[in-house]
């Protein structure tokens, strides 16, 4: 257990924006939108190499310390996970694992119930062992949970960029607007993007993707980034039920097409922070 010495050393030494590999947060304002489903099959199709044939090395992790998923998702039996590494059992980069199409894995630990809300201590002390995790692979994703969860928000604060996922449900865009309002409180500088998930058809998902930009401007004074749709397809819910990615089980279905798209549209984000952060770092050498 860390103490309050450890504690305030922790968040001192923990910096808002990291040097290193990319690190993208998956949020949204609501539970059960798809979330996991949609970073789980983002991660694949990167590490499968959306661009050029380039295959980055990336590590997926399961930020939903009370109730993972990802390990259901991608039919993993529950073995090393973060809490091995908070209980200082295992150094955190030993939890990785080597999930299905080829991606890295952080799991969550599901029902402790002492992770299911962190103190400050534990909560600077994941952050900085998962941006240490992180610098070794060309990206990270962070499945983050629902909502305004402290855990989440902090986890979402370390990002280097969020990808708000709503659905057309109304609740999931009022809850998507306010963890964008808290995300630009908490940290202002933060590109955010918006991915449509379960959309009926494209011109639904283009006209909900710029009324929602057009409210965040004008109201919150945020540029939202469009990042596309996914629709809502059986096929997704056969994935789930077969606990295989849908971009793995049926890699043809309108759903596995339009997220590597999206995971194209991330992997040139991804390229616009690589150079932003080497630019940063020539301006000091
Ligand atoms: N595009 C889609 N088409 C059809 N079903 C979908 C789609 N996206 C997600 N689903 C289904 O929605 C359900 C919830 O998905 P998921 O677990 O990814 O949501 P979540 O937002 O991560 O939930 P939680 O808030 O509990 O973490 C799953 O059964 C999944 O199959
Ligand atoms: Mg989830």
């Amino acid at each position: 257990m860390t103490t309050q010495a450890d504690s305030l050393q922790l968040l001192a030494a923990a910096p808002a924006r990291r040097a290193g590999a990319p690190l993208i947060g998956v949020t949204g304002g609501k539970g059960g939108i798809g979330k996991s489903t949609i970073a789980a099959n983002l991660a694949i199709a990167l590490a499968r190499g959306v661009r050029r044939g380039v295959a980055p090395d990336v590590l997926l992790v399961d930020c939903d310390l009370g109730l993972s998923s990802l390990d259901a998702i991608l039919n993993f039996p529950r073995r090393r996970n973060i809490s091995d590494a908070m209980d200082r059992r295992l150094p955190m980069r030993q939890c990785i694992l080597r999930a299905q199409g080829g991606v890295n894995v952080l799991l969550a630990p599901r029902g402790i119930e002492r992770f299911a809300s962190l103190d400050t201590a534990e909560r600077a002390s994941l952050i900085l062992q998962l941006n240490e995790c992180s610098r070794a692979r060309d990206v990270t994703i962070l499945d983050l949970p629902a909502g305004i969860h402290a855990d989440g928000l902090a986890l979402a604060h370390s990002a280097d960029y969020l990808i708000v996922v709503v659905t057309p449900d109304p609740a999931s865009l009022a809850d998507a607007y306010a963890v964008i309002k808290i995300a630009k409180e908490r940290a202002a500088g933060t590109r955010i993007g918006l991915l449509v998930n379960q959309a009926p058809g494209p011109v639904a998902a283009r006209q909900l993707t710029d009324r929602f930009a057009a409210i965040a401007k004008r109201f919150l004074e945020k540029e939202i980034e469009p990042l596309g749709w996914v629709p809502r397809d059986p096929a997704v819910s056969r994935a789930t039920l077969a606990r295989n990615p849908v971009v793995l089980s049926e890699p043809g279905s309108p759903a596995a097409a339009a997220i590597r798209v999206f995971a194209g549209r991330v992997s040139g984000v991804l390229e616009t922070l690589r150079r932003e952060r080497d630019a940063d770092s020539s301006a000091w050498m």
